[in-house]
């Protein structure tokens, strides 16, 4: 229990405010050398624990961003076309047979390593890997993942198994779009990070703008908290609340007060219907409850 305290402080001190939870599966990660699948709505601080993670290891950070058509090559390696017909031109004139020239041009120096090949070659020490959004990959994407997080090695059909140097720490992140496989998360642990409960919320503004002063930010936090009980299409995350806090005081509001408030959501609400829902409920009103 102590190291995950120290976990948690360590976290803290880097700008990251963790609750016992969180710390306790990260600190099983590290222990366990198993990948961890944090899941939660948009905003809510999953990205940053990886941010979080390198720094307190005192490591490389290596993202893989997933989008919709991600393939293993993208992730993995491509071959360098280039150099490799450069090669067979110079190597043209030394005689060499069809077979030698192939395995040189199928060499390391000719790989171009994407993120995943990188996490597992780095030389000096385990990176953290980040499989960011992991969600918006294909299906057939998160099955090819499954031999590298749960033996740590992968396959180049031209150059056999490449086990890795150092286990990367790794972490995955979804925003819940769809349902992920059983297969990929019997291999993590799991964690779902919720938005955070007004005090550890108000904590965490306070981490980012040191200046604020104390009643804003306590009626600006309610105020979101507010906004997130109402039906709206993209509810605020703690990404929003900061991009609000920071709007109000670049626009010089020294209290939570109109007319800051109307002017500014679109630094919290990101959709046109939010912000004509939010306004046909009342402003005023939404104040009125922060007090
Ligand atoms: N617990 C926290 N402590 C400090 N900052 C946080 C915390 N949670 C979220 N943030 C901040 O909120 C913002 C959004 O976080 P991010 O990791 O991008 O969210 P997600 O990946 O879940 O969409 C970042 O600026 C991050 O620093
Ligand atoms: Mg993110």
């Amino acid at each position: 229990m102590q190291e995950i305290h120290a976990l948690a402080r360590a976290c803290d001190a880097l700008g990251y405010v963790v609750e016992d939870e969180l710390a306790t599966v990260l600190y099983l990660m590290l222990r366990l050398e198993k990948p961890l699948l944090l899941e939660g709505n948009p905003g809510v601080g999953k990205t940053e624990v990886a941010q979080i993670m390198a720094a307190y290891l005192e490591t490389d950070l290596i993202r893989l961003q997933c989008y919709e058509g991600l393939d293993a090559h993208a992730a993995l390696y491509e071959w360098n076309y280039q150099k490799q017909l450069l090669a067979i031109k110079i190597n043209e004139q030394s005689g060499l047979h069809a077979e030698e020239q192939e395995a040189r041009i199928f060499g390391e120096a000719y790989l171009l390593k994407r993120p995943l090949l990188q996490a597992i070659t780095a030389p000096d020490r385990a990176p953290v890997l980040l499989i960011d959004e992991v969600d918006r990959a294909d299906e057939e994407f998160e099955a090819f993942l499954l031999e590298l997080l749960s033996a740590y090695q992968i396959s180049i059909p031209e150059m056999g198994t490449i086990r890795a140097t150092h286990k990367p720490v790794v972490i995955l992140t979804s925003n819940r779009t769809r349902e992920l496989s059983d297969a990929l998360k019997r291999r993590c642990l799991y964690h779902w990070v919720d938005y955070p409960p007004f005090e550890r919320e108000l904590k965490i503004i306070h981490k980012h703008l040191p200046d604020i002063d104390d009643e804003l930010a306590t009626r600006l936090v309610r105020f979101v908290e507010q906004l997130r009980t109402m039906r709206l299409d993209k509810a605020p995350g703690i990404a929003e609340t900061i991009d609000w806090a920071r709007s109000l005081l670049a626009l010089g509001a020294t209290r939570f007060e109109e007319p800051y408030v109307s002017r500014s959501l679109g630094a919290v609400l990101k959709s046109d219907a939010d912000i004509r829902a939010v306004r046909e409920h009342g402003v005023e009103a939404l104040l009125e409850s922060t007090r």
